[in-house]
């Protein structure tokens, strides 16, 4: 089949689209059923809806390329920026070995004891309030904190850090691309970090930077370590990959628990369930639930031929709905017995930090149920995230009783 006897009928998605954005999942369904492979005409992008056939395009990194990037909007262009998430193997799997033997499990379970701090510190002044919003008072400022911790970002400068990610991440209303200010906030972390770096070869510390400035790997060439450039882009991918991401997972956190008050309070009542309930949460409400790939070569799925240099979506929001994976996939239930979802994606790309951000969720989750077992939200206060990447929150204003 070409592209022209795709039969996508009456059904209309894109991600840009702000009222499909606020509940996709009915498109989703009907694409799912009606058009696997679907075309955006507009957009010129295919789209992959169905959980067996994300999953395989997430294996077949030869065919469909990270070296365009993961945004619908930069697809038809090379990313210029040495990042491993823009690299295909064997590139990126060197550049990902060297990284994991300093980005260990080990120092992500070391930082338990201070995120259940950080979680007190921010949720403690709140008990005895009418409310509080779990986005803007909590959610969007535990992770670039968390991440920082884990780089070694002295104390002193914490809310430095926090407010440059904070404008590395911000795009005005209508723009896919970061403004002057966030240039200007990524150009000041770049330095801060060579700082950090030259620091830490003169000082090492038990911090990931330290960690990074000696990591080694053998390859064919002989031994190899990060260059300058690689760690300080690392860090940025760092800032970019797991601060959005988490503020979007407790956004949903708020919400779907809100919507869903039986499940929460079987939550309340054993706490043993909130690990489980985190992978419900990005089951359901994946936050990056759109991720874009490019075409190496022609491609066959559901007996459509995707030409070579095709922008194609990744719908991950979506293959964590279908019921050819999940039985009764639209119903959420916390005691669901998960055995993968496709929120970090998977393959040669699996998040890095998948094991961090559940560790996140489920501590603010477990912190949250202990001073407020219950709240309320306003459906029309929540206010929206709107980029082609990730889906969520911004405000979630949460009333106590
Ligand atoms: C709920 C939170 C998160 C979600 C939903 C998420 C989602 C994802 C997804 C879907 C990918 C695959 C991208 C692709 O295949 O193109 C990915 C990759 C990645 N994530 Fe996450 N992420 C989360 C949190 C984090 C955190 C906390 C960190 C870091 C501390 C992180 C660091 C990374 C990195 C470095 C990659 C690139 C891996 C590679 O290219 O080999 N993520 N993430």
């Amino acid at each position: 089949m070409s592209i022209e006897s795709v039969e996508t009928g009456s059904i209309y998605y894109d991600p840009y689209d702000y009222e499909i954005d606020r509940d996709p999942h009915p498109v989703w369904r009907r694409m799912r059923e009606e058009a696997p492979v679907y075309w955006n005409e507009r957009y010129e992008f295919f789209a992959l809806s169905r959980f067996q056939d994300v999953w395989d395009a997430y294996h077949d990194t030869a065919t469909f390329s990270s070296s365009h990037g993961v945004e619908l909007e930069r697809l038809d262009r090379p990313v210029e920026q040495p990042m491993m998430i823009f690299m295909d193997p064997p590139e990126h799997d060197r550049l990902r070995a060297l990284v994991s033997k300093a980005f260990t499990p080990g120092r992500v379970r070391r930082l338990e004891e201070s995120i259940t701090a950080l979680v007190d510190e921010y949720l403690d002044p709140f008990r005895g309030t009418s409310g509080f919003d779990f986005v803007r008072d909590f959610g969007a400022l535990l992770p670039p904190v968390v991440i920082g911790e884990l780089l070694g970002v002295p104390a002193a400068d914490r809310d430095l850090f926090r407010t440059w990610n904070d404008q590395l991440l911000h795009r005005e209303e209508g723009q896919t691309e970061p403004g002057e200010e966030a240039a200007e906030a990524g150009r000041a972390m770049f330095l801060y970090t060579l700082e950090m770096i030259a620091e830490r070869r003169r000082r090492p510390r038990e911090d990931l930077i330290t960690a990074l400035t000696r990591a080694e790997v053998q390859d064919a060439g002989g031994v190899r370590t990060l260059t300058e450039d690689e760690v300080v882009f690392f860090v940025l991918l760092l800032a970019g990959a797991g601060v959005e991401t988490v503020a979007r997972l407790l956004s949903w956190t708020a919400v779907v628990l809100a919507r869903n008050p039986d499940q929460r309070a079987l939550l309340a009542a054993d706490p043993s369930l909130v690990p489980g309930a985190i992978e419900e949460l990005l089951r359901f409400e994946a936050p990056s639930p759109v991720n874009g790939r490019w075409t190496t070569r022609p491609v066959e799925v559901q007996g459509v031929t995707i030409p070579a240099e095709s922008k194609v979506l990744l719908l991950n929001g979506s293959a964590n709905r279908d019921p050819r994976e999940f039985a009764d996939p639209d119903r959420f239930d916390v005691r669901r017995s998960i055995g993968r979802h496709i929120t970090f994606g998977f393959g040669a790309h699996f998040c890095l930090g998948a094991a961090l951000a559940r560790m996140e969720g489920r501590l603010a989750l477990a912190g949250t149920l202990r001073r407020f077992p219950v709240w309320e939200i306003d459906e029309s206060e929540l206010v929206p995230v709107h980029t082609s990447t990730v889906r969520g929150f911004s405000s979630v204003p949460v009333h106590l009783a």
